[in-house]
């Protein structure tokens, strides 16, 4: 499973990196809002300077919801640089410019999708990711989880190359979950990955291991 770190923030996004483990990023309108990055010029330059800190994807947002207007903002985001993938909300003219970068062989990442038949229709379409919302789900009292496993069925009975990202993943056992259940990447703040790395049986095995060699010394 591909790891994504879901933020606009650089220095979270450099410690990722340096964790070795970071496969991408993914950003939208509020992240990068909460980052204070404002203004057409700031925020294209904020995707170049992503693009410039990691190896893989960067999910870059239109703000345009029509479809020339989609257009045109996706093929100058596609444009910023190789590593950027155009992300494009499920609506009726989304689907439609999906299926238009597609052809064009731009990379696009659907976003906003809360239900199985979204995601089939974004697959339809051609795009590169899907992105099911499993945290806002959840916070609805609706089982996030359970929509990548519908995903997973439905584009594994047709082999759609679609890949399933797994995004608003708010902690540690939505990545497990989504691993385990067989979503492509997951999308989640820098606390869900490190997170992983805990266990009280490392800590209490560690401080084991080196009070015993130093009796040892
Ligand atoms: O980037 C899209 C998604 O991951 C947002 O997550 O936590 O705002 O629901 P969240």
């Amino acid at each position: 499973m591909k790891f994504f770190i879901d933020t606009a923030n650089l220095a979270q996004i450099e410690e990722a990196e340096a964790l070795g483990v970071l496969d991408g990023v993914t950003t939208n309108p509020s992240l990068m809002a909460k980052e204070g990055i404002t203004g057409r010029n700031n925020i294209l330059k904020h995707y170049v300077d992503i693009c410039n800190l990691v190896e893989g994807d960067v999910s870059a947002e239109v703000i345009a919801t029509d479809y020339e207007g989609i257009i045109k903002e996706g093929e100058e985001l596609a444009e910023l640089h190789d590593q950027i993938v155009v992300k494009v909300p499920m609506i009726k003219d989304g689907v439609k410019a999906i299926k238009y970068f597609s052809d064009k062989g731009i990379r696009t990442n659907c976003t906003l999708v809360f239900s199985s038949g979204q995601a089939l229709l974004a697959a339809k379409a051609g795009a590169t990711y899907v992105s099911p919302f499993i945290g806002r789900l959840d916070d609805i009292s609706t089982d996030g989880l359970s929509l990548i496993q519908d995903i997973r069925t439905i584009y594994d009975n047709y082999g759609f190359q679609t890949e399933i990202l797994a995004a608003s993943v708010r902690h540690t056992m939505h990545v497990i979950e989504c691993a385990r259940i067989g979503a492509d990447v997951m999308t989640g703040p820098l606390s869900a990955i490190t997170g992983l790395l805990k266990h009280p049986l490392t800590d209490i095995g560690l401080a084991q291991f080196l009070a015993d060699h130093k009796k040892g010394n």
